[in-house]
């Protein structure tokens, strides 16, 4: 039995954000059951939105933000990421966060989609999570403790509080670790999808520890979809970022027709969701979709990271045409929390991907989501400094997990069939029933192993997203329901809230 005074329970930005915040004064403890550059922070090319230049305020960056989120965006969560944003990524960048800077040291600020104009702080070019996540990790070196290869199995709950949480130990040993407040930032849930850009570590753990401990979710149905995946022999490789449509590059297909002109005013570099299910749907008639790259001036040098990963997969750049797919990319919705991190269990919080405040609505903007991770991180290190030890820690038996009989790549192939970009009524009720099958035919599990966990957790949020999807009657953002094309005013930041062995409350 260990305790600390504060457990965050993943590496990702918001993770480390949380620790780097909090820093000297309180014992603080990240369990990850990777390494701590595992996951998708690492991952992120396009870089972080924050309204730096002379021409931006974070009053544009905000509207542009809600205008993304499609009229699901919680506007006070909008406003607090993008005022607050713009004054930590300063101060980040004065104690030395890496970015990439023009000859006279100013800032280099690229494009995403549905962004009015260049704040986009990158790093490496497209590396920009990678230095991010290095310069946070090299900060609290020696400050916080770090398990690697520890996964957190179970939330220690009674009484509506959380007192710590079960790990299952590198060695296989279950051991409980109590603490005055844990932190959920254990990131999404991509690989319950066939194509996606995720770490194959995002298998919806932080949201499903959190369901089964009785925590409040809301906004299952809004999956983001990236419009552009490198795409070969019916796989997708990794992502290819935003920023590229950003610097000039098109769609097109195979004929050089352009396929965003007359289907958005943003054409290539409308909303997310828009373009994503333009792709799809010609991809289903039988086209292929590439990006044309043409007119980017030395483009492995401004994306050395998404060059090296075509070539590898033996994409000829000089040829100037990448093939591309959509895929699952980020998840909107997740633990409920206020605007401090906090969640509807006491001493329990929630940031990140697995976290739902609302800031994104129903389809995130390009790059706010490290800076989620950065603003709501500082908030909980804020909150979480008021937080008391109980005077006594409950004791706690493990539970045991149901084991499946069904497959990771079973569940995905179900995702991406019924609950991907376009879903209806009729798929949805299949998957729904395919789960509840699954479930049927599982037994409690006899060993404990990492795997087993993240099955089992795939499976609890992917069903949460079934039935979520199958309840909005509407089409809103990045949840599209073919039976249901429009969206419906009476759906207006109407939240679907789940919480265990209940339907929507
Ligand atoms: C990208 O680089 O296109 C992804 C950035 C993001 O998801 O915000």
């Amino acid at each position: 039995m260990r305790q600390t005074d504060v457990l965050i329970i993943g590496s990702g930005i918001a993770a480390l954000a949380v620790a780097y915040y909090i820093c000297e004064g309180l014992n603080v403890t990240i369990v990850t059951k990777g390494s701590v550059t595992d996951g998708n922070s690492s991952l992120a090319q396009g870089g972080i939105a924050a309204a730096l230049s002379e021409k931006d305020s974070a009053k544009l960056h905000y509207e542009d933000t809600i205008q993304a989120g499609d009229g699901h965006t919680n506007p006070f969560a909008a406003k607090q990421l993008t005022e607050e944003g713009n004054k930590i990524l300063l101060n980040l960048l004065r104690e030395g966060l890496p970015a990439d800077r023009a000859g006279d040291g100013s800032l280099k600020l690229g494009m995403e989609g549905a962004h009015r104009l260049n704040r986009i702080v990158h790093a490496g070019g497209d590396e920009t999570g990678k230095a991010m996540v290095q310069f946070l990790a090299g900060r609290i070196t020696g400050k916080v403790s770090i398990a690697e290869q520890t996964m957190v199995t179970e939330l220690l709950i009674k009484e509506n509080t959380c007192y710590g949480v079960h790990v299952l130990n590198p060695d296989g040993r279950t051991e409980a670790i109590y603490a005055s407040a844990v932190v959920l930032a254990a990131g999404g849930c991509g690989t319950l999808y066939r194509h996606t850009s995720n770490h194959k570590n995002c298998t919806a753990d932080g949201i499903a520890l959190a369901y089964r401990g009785g925590a409040i979710l809301a906004d299952m149905e809004f999956v983001q979809f990236h419009p552009t995946m490198l795409y070969l022999e019916g796989a997708v490789k990794g992502l290819v970022s935003e920023a590229v449509r950003g610097e000039g590059a098109f769609l097109q297909n195979s004929a050089g027709d352009r396929i965003m002109e007359n289907v958005h005013p943003l054409a290539d570099l409308a909303p997310r969701d828009v373009v994503s299910r333009e792709i799809f749907r010609r991809i289903q008639q039988g086209e292929s979709i590439f990006l044309n790259i043409k007119s980017i001036p030395q483009f492995e040098k401004r994306f050395p990271g998404i060059s090296k990963m075509c070539k590898k997969h033996g994409v000829r750049l000089q040829d100037g045409l990448i093939p591309v797919m959509p895929g699952m990319h980020f998840f909107m919705g997740g633990i409920k929390t206020d605007l401090n991190g906090r969640t509807s269990i006491l001493r329990l919080y929630a940031a990140g991907e697995a976290a739902c405040t609302g800031v994104h609505g129903a389809n995130r903007l390009a790059s706010n989501s490290l800076l989620e991770g950065l603003v709501f991180g500082k908030k909980i290190a804020e909150d979480v400094r008021t937080v008391q030890p109980p005077n006594s820690f409950p004791i706690f038996n493990p539970e045991l997990p149901p084991k499946y009989t069904v497959t990771k790549k079973d569940a995905a192939d179900m995702m991406d069939r019924f609950a991907g970009i376009e879903r209806n009524e009729e798929g949805l009720r299949e998957l729904i029933n395919w789960f509840k099958a699954a479930k049927e035919k599982s037994e409690q599990a006899d060993e404990l192993s990492p795997d087993v966990f993240e099955l089992a957790n795939m499976m609890t949020a992917g069903e949460l997203i079934a039935k979520a999807a199958l309840q909005r009657t509407e089409s809103r953002g990045c949840h599209f329901r073919s039976d249901f094309p429009l969206k419906e005013a009476d759906w207006k930041r109407k939240e679907l809230l789940w919480k265990t062995n209940k339907t929507a409350l």
